[in-house]
């Protein structure tokens, strides 16, 4: 049984196929339009479905639409009408308070609404000229089954269905569901139960969105760069956060919208020079946020007594919280789901439907890397590499060859295998560099044209995790930060954060041999486990997807080599 997860409802728009459990494809539009976190500019914001990713999944495993059985959508308009409660939509056990009882007004709702109810009709028949093939023969009534699956229902199910737990708490949070901002539940035998819900407008992701505006980033994209900049402040701003965002206790928050304005003073104009007040205000809300969502956690732990806990949504993309969370120590383990934003969404989403829906129970599929993506072949790539003229060698050891490149202190892209499901780079579609150089860090943020402020992250041999970073343990998706050894810190000086810790990723050699390969043939020549690892994109674009999306960044970017499948381009000094 197949079934096609799609995320389309605010940003992020992604799909993913499962078949009978498992995940087989996972992929972000973003990638193959170019358009990052899929949102077009003004005023062409119309609402599209995610043609190239949908396609993309059928075709990585050959089937076409009409023999998927169920499609899951990651978002359910009827909740907005309040016509219906959440309860028997989604088939969950949910508190009288957690019904829809919202008013929304926002003036463009019902053009929203129509485009979204109208997403299997445009399925069917709205899919552009040259994909049109893979999706003939289908109608809007048939053969697929259409499911609208609560937001945060699809954030949760990304959580404990992806995660290695039989059983655990659930926390979301994000900007904002259709209601929900926020959700507790708990999976146990086999069933999901919601505890509660914070709806809008109270929400923890909003609040650092317009935070993010006022500090002259991009809202719901440049959340990261905020968290980035708080570790440079001071909390000097802490009560007035706490005023703004307040624990009322039993799960429950609220937030006040407040001019930033009259607070603050100015906003910061995008790209103009950062103040000392501007780190004070990102430290006093990353601070605040903590010591909310620690408060979250206890009442979780208070509520569930469960040894782990599963998290997604946006905010669980920022890896300095859940390192609080996890250094509280109130759960034994904490999960965080690698696409924790909405991209996230129609892999918890389809999973969700197909549990749902099929009759043979299977062995439970944990989501152990995030290598969903396409992935070409020597044949490809050697076709594209001969047809744009650029001299290349064949190499049979790429990892050897290319940790040469790196001890002679080169840049270098690395293009390999399945491209990454969500926002991180994680060794298929990465940069690296060598971390020992201590001037390695502005060296790449000026290759890839980012703020000097901000850090690059580790990859460490799973192995050597424990004796390179304080308490290193297993973290395959650079979703938590850990202190580096002080013994080490000399050793690896471009990844240490100004806090001291860095957001490090592991990788044993079943997730991504020749990544593994690479690393440990580095440690041979240098005694160093570790590389820098940073997305291999240039700013503003999405990361690369295509061997063309690859030759094209590397032409355009000072980087020094790119490692393509088994071939290498250097560029002469
Ligand atoms: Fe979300």
């Amino acid at each position: 049984m197949y079934t096609l997860g799609i995320n389309a409802a605010y940003h992020d728009c992604s799909a993913t196929l499962v078949r009978d459990g498992i995940v087989l494809a996972a992929a972000e539009e973003e990638r193959f339009t170019r358009i990052k976190h899929g949102k077009r500019p003004l005023p062409f914001t119309t609402w599209q479905l995610p043609f190239h990713a949908i396609d993309y999944c059928l075709r990585e495993v050959g089937i076409a639409l009409k023999e998927v059985q169920h499609i899951a959508y990651s978002y359910d308009p009827f909740l907005l009408l309040g016509e219906r409660g959440a309860a028997e939509e989604i088939a969950l056990p949910m508190q009288p308070s957690a019904k829809a009882s919202v008013e929304w007004s926002a003036p463009w709702d019902p053009l929203f609404l129509s485009y979204i109810v109208n997403a299997p009709r445009q399925l069917a028949s709205g899919a552009p000229h040259h994909i049109r093939e893979r999706f003939g023969g289908v109608r809007h009534d048939g053969p697929f089954q259409w499911h609208y699956v609560e937001h945060h229902l699809a954030h949760e199910a990304s959580a404990f269905l992806a995660s290695p737990f039989e059983e655990c708490a659930v926390l979301t949070m994000d900007g904002r569901g259709e209601l929900a901002t926020t959700s507790y539940g708990v999976f146990e035998d086999r069933k999901y139960r919601r505890l509660k819900q914070v709806n809008l407008p109270h929400s923890l992701g909003l609040l650092y969105e317009e935070v993010t505006d006022y500090l002259g980033f991009l809202r719901s994209s440049d959340e990261y760069k905020v968290m980035a900049l708080a570790s440079y402040g001071e909390p000097a701003h802490a009560a007035r956060f706490r005023d703004i965002l307040r624990y009322t206790g039993d799960g429950n928050y609220e937030t006040t919208r407040v001019d930033w304005e009259s607070l603050f003073g100015p906003r910061r104009a995008r790209g103009a020079a950062m103040e000392k007040r501007h780190f004070d205000i990102a430290r006093s809300l990353q601070l605040v946020l903590e010591e909310t969502v620690l408060r979250m956690v206890d009442w979780l732990k208070h509520e569930t007594g469960m040894k782990n806990l599963a998290m997604a949504g946006g905010v669980a993309l920022n890896c300095v919280l859940n390192a609080r969370v996890r250094d509280a120590g109130v759960f034994d383990k904490v999960w965080v789901q690698p696409a924790a934003g909405d991209a996230g969404t129609s892999l918890g989403a389809a999973l969700w439907i197909d549990a749902m829906h099929r009759e043979r129970a299977a062995a439970r599929w944990h989501m152990e890397h995030a290598f969903l993506g396409p992935e070409y072949s020597n044949a490809e790539i050697e076709k594209f590499l001969m047809y744009s003229k650029m001299p290349y060698r064949h190499v049979d050891d790429v990892s050897t060859a290319a940790a040469y490149l790196l001890a002679e202190n080169k840049v270098i892209g690395w293009f390999q295998g399945r491209m990454e499901f969500g926002p991180r780079a994680l060794g298929g579609r990465s940069i690296l560099a060598s971390p020992i150089d201590p001037e390695m860090q502005a060296h790449l943020n000026n290759i890839k044209d980012r703020e000097d402020f901000r850090p690059v992250a580790p990859v460490v041999m799973e192995e050597h995790a424990a004796d390179w970073f304080v308490d290193g343990e297993v973290a395959p998706f650079m979703l938590f930060v850990f202190d580096v050894r002080p013994d080490k810190a000399a050793q690896i000086p471009s990844v240490r954060h100004v806090d001291g810790t860095a957001r490090v990723q592991t990788i044993n050699r079943a997730q991504h041999p020749a990544y593994y390969d690479l690393l440990e043939a580095f440690k041979k020549k240098t005694g160093v486990p570790v590389l820098i690892n940073t997305s291999f994109n240039t700013r503003g674009e999405p990361v690369v997807c295509t061997p063309r999306d690859a030759v094209e960044s590397f032409a355009s970017t000072p980087i020094d080599a790119l490692v393509i499948g088994s071939f290498i381009l250097e560029k002469q000094r």
